[in-house]
């Protein structure tokens, strides 16, 4: 079965869980930025889109292209994954909800969030202030070691990956 896994990342850790998610779902499984993607998603049997959450949003990008594509995305098996701190089952439905048109959103046989990173050394000073304080808020509430703001701070499970990996082999082989 050949799945398109489409995404966009601002600083990398939507990537690294594309090309993660890519390597659990085996050899068929192609990962690409959708900013450099144009080919179509017809030729794929199954699609995931991979996106990050800035402020509750998903990236504009990848906004754009469901809007787009969403006739052939709703008939194709579907499925949603975010890196993003949150985790909590609700708060992920929520980011879907309100990010994707209704229909879409409606025809997603999975959705997760697989965690978030910061990878501090990329950012310049003020992304780093920012992006240490909101992994600092989201580490105490966890009960998880704050960032220093130095090294690189990442919640990305593979455990999350490999179980929605799972997910996607059994609804899309179904719907196949
Ligand atoms: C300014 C800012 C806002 C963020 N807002 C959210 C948010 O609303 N919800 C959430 O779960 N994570 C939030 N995050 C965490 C990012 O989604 C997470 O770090 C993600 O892994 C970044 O992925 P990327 O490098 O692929 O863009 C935020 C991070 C930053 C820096």
């Amino acid at each position: 079965m050949k799945i398109l896994i489409l995404y966009a990342s601002t600083h990398g850790a939507t990537k690294l869980c594309a090309e993660k998610l890519a390597l659990a779902l085996g050899s068929e499984t192609e990962a690409v930025d959708v900013n450099d993607f144009f080919g179509s998603p017809a030729q794929y049997n199954g699609i995931i889109i991979g996106t990050s959450v800035y402020g509750g949003r998903i990236l504009k990008e990848i906004k754009a292209y469901c809007k787009e594509n969403m006739s052939i995305l709703l008939q194709k098996p579907f499925a949603v994954f975010f890196s993003c701190l949150s985790e909590r089952e609700t708060t992920v439905n929520e980011y879907l909800k309100q990010n994707f048109p209704p229909e879409l959103a409606g025809h997603a046989a999975a959705c997760e969030s697989f965690g978030g990173a910061f990878y501090f050394k990329k950012l310049n000073p003020l992304e780093r202030a920012v992006d240490k304080k909101i992994a600092s808020i989201y580490a105490k509430s966890s009960g998880i070691p704050a960032p220093d703001g130095k090294s690189d701070f990442s919640t990305i499970s593979d455990e999350r990956i490999n179980a929605f990996a799972q997910k996607i082999n059994s609804a899309f082989g179904k719907a196949s």
